[in-house]
């Protein structure tokens, strides 16, 4: 709504490429910079729409509400071009990886549609347990307050925000700092498929929008994926936490183990993918390796040859593997890091390891690293590998358990003897254990959720539309 007729304050979106070869950053185009009142004037909007549960939307039939949605997905489908080439631009993604972005939101939509189709008990029978009859369905929580991520800033934000609407939930949802133009093209279509007051999109910094909305105590579930420190003190300004639901996607720092019998070639190009991909800019990425002493000589040569071997260019050249990175202060902090453990007794492996430009930083493989250095604490979220060696599998298990995070691990190797009981140990420390592959979240039908600071709730298709609901029923003596 406040977004139409926008007159107020702007800000300017960068690209994160250079047009020039002396670091340039182009003007891509402007957003609106809203302040306390607008984003007040949001969260009434969904308020309004939600009006305590009695709202058009979270009363509406579900053949209405799927209506609704795959009004919005076939419209969306229109903008492909559009959305991929801003993803390239404003967040420096490679295009294949930028279209799958494109393409798996789709299809994670079209999944959801799918299962609240089948979730879907509002015509079922009431069923006899315990001598009583009752009809078990699933409702809407309320106003949801969601913020996703600059590195997946379509798909990521959309795994929140679809499975909320879905359900029958209003929601008010801003974009992270970076990858924020992308969203433009979707706002016809948004107004087009929902009632008004049912999504809101605010522009601008989160202090300012989402303290004074949390703090009216009327925000009932935060669905935010980001970092831990945003988290908490977002939730903080929330006058009545008791009535706050948490769908929360956080840190990690997942481990490659690579065990004495691991197949070295699939272990290297596996640990290439997890480490590197996306410039190390994803929470799934692998964070810390962990090699046995007897193979990692061979492992660091031909590993960090392999990383040397990487292309580094802009979003759209064909082959290239490693881009500019959308965070401008990202390349100091990763030096930062590098430093650190280089002080402490590291050193970086690979040729290229550290060279910079303005916004870029290549990938440094950095070994022998220990636990004093920050890099083994911090999730570095960008192009910077820590190695280790272990001579007996307890010591990366109690790295393991004693971690803040816990969300997957990889592990290599052959002999299943050896394997089966160490599955039956992860699974206890982390929520996906990947035999003989790197990490990741998809294909997203299967739960993508983590132990201690890494998640709260879990966001497959199928978990998340039950993270944004709640199980009510009717009860009756009679059927
Ligand atoms: O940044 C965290 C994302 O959930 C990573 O997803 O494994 O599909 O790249 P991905």
């Amino acid at each position: 709504g406040i977004l139409k007729e926008w007159k107020g304050k702007t800000a300017n979106v960068f690209s994160t490429i250079s047009s020039t070869k002396e670091y340039q950053p182009t003007l891509l185009g402007t957003v609106p910079d809203l302040g306390e009142n607008e984003a007040l004037e949001a969260l009434h909007a969904a308020e309004k729409a939600y009006d305590r549960g009695q709202g058009l939307w979270p009363t509406m039939k579900v053949a209405d509400r799927i209506a609704a949605m795959e009004k919005f997905v076939s419209q969306m489908k229109t903008k492909r071009e559009e959305i991929v080439k801003l993803l390239m631009w404003e967040i420096g993604k490679t295009l294949p990886d930028s279209q799958k972005e494109f393409d798996r939101t789709v299809e994670y939509i079209y999944d959801t549609i799918e299962d609240y189709k089948k979730m879907d008990r509002t015509s079922a029978k009431f069923e006899k347990n315990a001598g009583v009859y009752a009809h078990i369905r699933r409702g809407p929580l309320g106003v949801v307050l969601c913020l996703g991520p600059y590195n997946y800033p379509l798909n990521e934000t959309f795994a929140l925000l679809i499975p909320a609407l879905i359900m029958g939930n209003t929601a008010i949802f801003k974009p992270a700092k970076h990858g924020v133009l992308l969203l433009s093209p979707l706002l016809e279509a948004f107004r087009n498929s929902f009632p008004a007051g049912v999504v809101n999109i605010i522009y601008g910094r989160g202090r300012t929008l989402a303290t004074p909305i949390m703090e009216t105590g009327k925000v009932d579930v935060l669905a935010l994926i980001g970092n831990s420190k945003s988290a908490n003190a977002i939730q903080g300004n929330h006058p009545n936490k008791n009535r706050l639901r948490l769908v929360l996607g956080l840190e990690a720092k997942n481990p490659a183990i690579v065990l004495p019998d691991a197949d070295l070639d699939l272990a290297i190009s596996e640990c290439i993918v997890g480490t590197t991909s996306f410039n190390g800019q994803r929470c799934t990425a692998l964070k810390v390796v962990y090699v046995h002493e007897d193979i990692v000589a061979e492992f660091n040569k031909r590993f960090a040859a392999k990383v040397d071997a990487l292309k580094f260019g802009n979003p759209w050249e064909n082959g290239v593997q490693l881009t500019p990175l959308p965070e401008p202060e990202k390349p100091a902090y990763i030096q930062e890091l590098i430093d650190d453990a280089t002080k402490k007794g590291a050193k970086i492996i690979n040729e290229n390891g550290g060279k910079t430009t303005e916004n870029y930083i290549f990938p440094a493989v950095l070994y022998p690293v220990s636990k004093n250095m920050r890099v083994f604490e911090e999730e570095q979220f960008g192009p910077v590998i820590p190695v280790l060696s272990f001579s007996d599998i307890q010591e990366p298990l109690n790295d393991m358990a004693e971690s803040n995070y816990g969300q997957q691990v990889s592990v290599f190797g052959s002999d299943v003897k050896t394997l089966a009981p160490l599955i039956d140990t992860l699974v206890n420390l982390v929520c996906r254990v990947n035999l003989n592959s790197s990490c990741q979240r998809g294909p997203d039908v299967y739960p993508f959720t983590g132990r201690k600071d890494s998640a709260v709730a879990t966001l497959s298709v199928y978990d998340a539309l039950r993270s944004f609901s709640i199980r009510t029923f009717v009860a009756s003596k009679d059927s």
